[in-house]
Parts: C-alpha cells; structure tokens; sequence
C-alpha cells in the first residue's frame, strides 16, 4: 500500500512538471517532416500565446488562436509569422514574455511552407 502511495506521488509529480515544462522546449529540438496543425502548431499556440489569446471575456492578447481557422488566418493573412521572428527584446515581439525556440519558430514556418495541413 505504501509503495502504491509512492507511485502515486512520483506520477502526480511528473503531470505537474510537464504542465510547467519550459516551452522553448517543445519539441527538443527536433523538426518534423511533415508539420499539421494538431500535432505540432496547436501545442506550440496552446503553450506559448494561449495564455493571452484566448476567448475568455477579458482576453489579454486581441484576438484567439484557439482554432485551425483562427491560427492558420492570422499565420497567412496576419503579422503572426514576423511578429514571432522579432530580434530578443524587440517590444513586439510574440510571445510577449519572450522569443520561442528557433525550433518552434522553424516549425511554424514549415507548416506555411507545407500548405497549412490541418491533419
Ligand atoms: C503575455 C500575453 C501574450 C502572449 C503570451 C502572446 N501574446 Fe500576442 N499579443 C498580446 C497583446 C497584448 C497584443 C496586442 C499588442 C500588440 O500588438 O503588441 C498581441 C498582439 C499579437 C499580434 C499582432 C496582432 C496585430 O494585428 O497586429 C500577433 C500576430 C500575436 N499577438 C501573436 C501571438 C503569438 C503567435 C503568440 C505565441 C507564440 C502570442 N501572440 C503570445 C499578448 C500576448
């Protein structure tokens, strides 16, 4: 029972720490052949600017990036795609807390490349 217990703890422990893992890490590095929309930009957007552009009632960010349709409009007609490729310490830059990981900037830039695949 007691070893239960432990276990236990050591998985809640590791739910909580890639809840806070650091973003810039998202995808260690590592550039997929073929970017889509759910399995790697939606988790970048979700770590990295959901937290302001969001459609709660008092959102901070101006707009939502919680769809494809949403993302994929402000990757293509928007300034999305420059505002994240900002020099660190641009006061534009996005996200505001800081520049992501080249990985993850790369990432995006492959899905516009790749034609926006949702899936
Ligand atoms: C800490 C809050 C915060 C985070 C995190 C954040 N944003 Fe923003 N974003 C804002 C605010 C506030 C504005 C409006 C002010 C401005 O344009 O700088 C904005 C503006 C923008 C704009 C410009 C809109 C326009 O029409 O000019 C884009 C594009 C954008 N954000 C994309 C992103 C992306 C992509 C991410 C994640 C990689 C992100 N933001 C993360 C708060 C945030």
């Amino acid at each position: 029972m007691k070893m239960f217990r432990i276990i236990l703890m050591i998985l809640i422990l590791q739910s909580i720490q890639s809840c806070t893992n650091d973003s810039s890490e998202d995808f260690l590095g590592v550039i997929p052949n073929v970017v889509n929309y759910t399995e790697h930009i939606k988790p970048i957007i979700n770590n990295n600017c959901l937290t302001c552009h969001n459609s709660n009632p008092n959102p901070i960010g101006p707009f939502p990036l919680e769809t494809y349709d949403e993302v994929q409009d402000k990757t293509e007609n928007g300034n999305l795609l420059q505002r994240i490729q900002l020099p660190v310490g641009d006061p534009l830059i996005m996200p505001q807390t800081g520049k992501m990981s080249q990985t993850n900037i790369d990432i995006i830039l492959k899905w516009k490349d790749q034609g926006y695949l949702e899936n």
